[in-house]
């Protein structure tokens, strides 16, 4: 049963974003083991809104750890050199003399090229810009429930290629850009390998259905020529991205924010030109979709 109502929950205070995606929640204080009963809503709280915030959180990296573990098991981070000591945590920063597109400044589902990518990315904000570096987050199960059911139908058994070369292949932007760059960001020929995935896939706790696909990692659809497959994957990109699916997430320092991959995409956005930015990010193992 999904719990997106605050009387639902009995250990934490759950409030719902406009369009009823993304939620921030209070009243709890997560350094430390949560016990059973809270950890348990604040998993129903997640699976209910997809996004969640956590402000005021002063976690220290390895309490940053801990917490990702209560969540599920560390995923593998591919094409970032982790933070020294920490070989799950990842720091995405940018420093105020970096001119170029932020990471993950795209929309995207994070690492979505790999067999099994992940259920979870955890951020916790360090340094936050004084204007810009929001975030963007786009209900990937709203936009499918909203199309039309031959759209659905039509949807149903394809595949989507996904893949990390656009991204960190020997031909991509990061690697004609590298010394440009604060983050140590890995190019390699590894990254232009294909994997197919559910072009609609089923979310494993709610059994809601969702799109996955994405204008980062989604190189085409699968047995269909580009002429087909590139103007079916614009439109629903153009659908998936209108605001009525978007929560804009507008960062405090020390927040926690943790998002489900499996049914939203993300698009870190720029605006901060002159400031720094540096969030500590853990990813949570997915399963394969289906
Ligand atoms: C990421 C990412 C968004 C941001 O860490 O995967 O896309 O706002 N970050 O930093
Ligand atoms: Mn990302």
């Amino acid at each position: 049963m999904l719990q997106d109502a605050q009387s639902a929950y009995r250990t934490i205070t759950v409030k719902p974003h406009a369009h009823g995606f993304g939620a921030e929640v209070a009243g709890l204080d997560l350094r430390g083991p949560l016990p059973d009963d809270v950890l348990a809503e604040a998993k129903a709280a997640w699976a209910a809104h997809g996004v969640l915030s956590f402000p005021d959180q002063p976690l220290s990296l390895d309490e940053l750890e801990a917490f990702t573990l209560q969540m599920g098991p560390f995923g593998d981070d591919p094409y970032v050199a982790p933070m020294p000591g920490h070989p799950n945590v990842l720091e995405v920063r940018r420093e105020p003399d970096e001119t170029l597109t932020p990471f993950g400044g795209a929309w995207h589902s994070d690492w979505s090229f790999q067999p099994q990518p992940p259920a979870a990315t955890i951020l916790r904000s360090e340094v936050i810009p004084p204007v810009g570096g929001d975030t963007l987050y786009c209900d990937a199960t709203r936009a499918y429930e909203a199309l039309d059911p031959a759209t659905k139908a039509r949807l149903a058994p394809l595949k989507a290629v996904h893949s990390a070369s656009r991204a960190y292949g020997p031909k991509s932007g990061y690697a004609r850009e590298l010394d440009q760059r604060s983050m140590p960001i890995i190019v390699s020929p590894e990254a232009d390998k294909t994997h197919a995935h559910p072009l609609v896939r089923t979310h494993p706790v709610t059994g809601r259905k969702a799109l996955f696909i994405s204008p980062v990692y989604t190189v085409g659809i699968e047995g269909m020529a580009p002429d087909q497959g590139d103007p079916l994957l614009s439109e629903l990109y153009k659908h998936l991205t209108q605001e009525q699916f978007i929560y804009r997430q507008v960062w405090r320092e020390g927040m926690v924010v943790i998002w489900d991959n499996r049914c939203t995409m993300h698009n870190a956005l720029g605006g901060y030109d002159g400031h720094r930015r540096v969030m500590h990010r853990t990813t949570v193992a997915g399963d394969t979709p289906v």
